[in-house]
């Protein structure tokens, strides 16, 4: 089974739209899979139709105030989640007590075994709550637009990898960079491509060959609730995901 940490502190990069399209993708190929909402902003949550208003999230299960069978929401896309809201703003502060990098680890240690597949949603930051994802991690997968500071910005996020790797989480590593929101008609220029080849040698991670289209079917799709293979399975962007998703699972053993 593998854990895998959807991450880049740029904000608006497509890590959101990549969790919720790796969950329904792999749930429709028969994978077991479990989406968890990292970040207070609920997108996640929002976009695959999940409750996240007074229900148990993933807040209370951090927090150790839940049960984590109480916090599960199975979704008609065929995968579960565990959700959160803006209470997870707080959690910052709150955890502050030894371990608070281990909260998420130890919350999802008993229902791992049920799942092939764990995906989590970080927030456009390195704080904590992407700290707890990395800890609890197998995989690091950056989805990263072709703009200079996305890609500039994913040099210190190895910088908190290296960290994680040493101090909580040996066994971490990035996976690779998927490049999305891409528009073929404007090509990604030579430096930014040169600069992303540099970080991924860098950081010892390929570049997946499969971008990501941009497409008005994504917000579409979010804003009906719906994941993009159910909402528009014929659209350029939901085959872009699906040879995403079969390039990840070759990469998988
Ligand atoms: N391939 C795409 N084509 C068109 N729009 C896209 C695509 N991918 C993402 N978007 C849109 O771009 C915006 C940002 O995407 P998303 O929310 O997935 O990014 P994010 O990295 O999770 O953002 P945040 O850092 O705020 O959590 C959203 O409005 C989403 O609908
Ligand atoms: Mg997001």
């Amino acid at each position: 089974m593998q854990i895998i940490a959807i991450a880049n502190q740029k904000g608006g990069v497509g890590k959101t739209t990549t969790s919720h399209a790796m969950c329904a993708g792999l749930a429709q190929k028969g994978f077991k899979v479990l989406g968890i909402d990292m970040d207070p902003q609920g997108n996640f949550s929002a976009a695959c139709g999940a409750e996240n208003l007074d229900v148990s999230t993933i807040y209370e299960l951090m927090r150790g105030d839940s049960d984590i069978t109480d916090t599960i929401q199975s979704l008609k896309s065929g995968f579960d989640i565990i959700p959160s809201n803006i209470m997870l703003a707080g959690a910052e502060q709150e955890l502050s007590q030894t371990g608070k990098e281990y909260r998420l680890k130890e919350s999802i240690e008993s229902v791992k075994k049920k799942y092939d597949f764990i995906i989590i949603d970080t927030p456009p930051s390195l704080g904590i709550l992407t700290v707890n994802a990395f800890t609890a991690a197998t995989d690091i997968i950056i989805p990263t637009t072709a703009g200079i500071f996305a890609t500039t910005g994913i040099n210190q996020l190895n910088i908190t990898v290296k960290s994680v790797q040493k101090y909580c989480n040996a066994a971490l590593k990035i996976t690779g960079i998927l490049f999305t929101r891409f528009n073929p008609r404007a090509n990604i220029s030579k430096q930014i491509k040169e600069l992303t080849e540099q970080l991924s040698k860098y950081i010892s991670a390929p570049i997946y060959k499969t971008y990501i289209r941009t497409a008005v079917a994504i917000e579409e799709a979010q804003a009906n609730k719906m994941d993009i293979f159910n909402y528009a399975h014929k659209s350029t962007v939901s085959e872009d995901y699906k040879d995403f998703i079969d390039e990840f699972l070759k990469g998988c053993k």
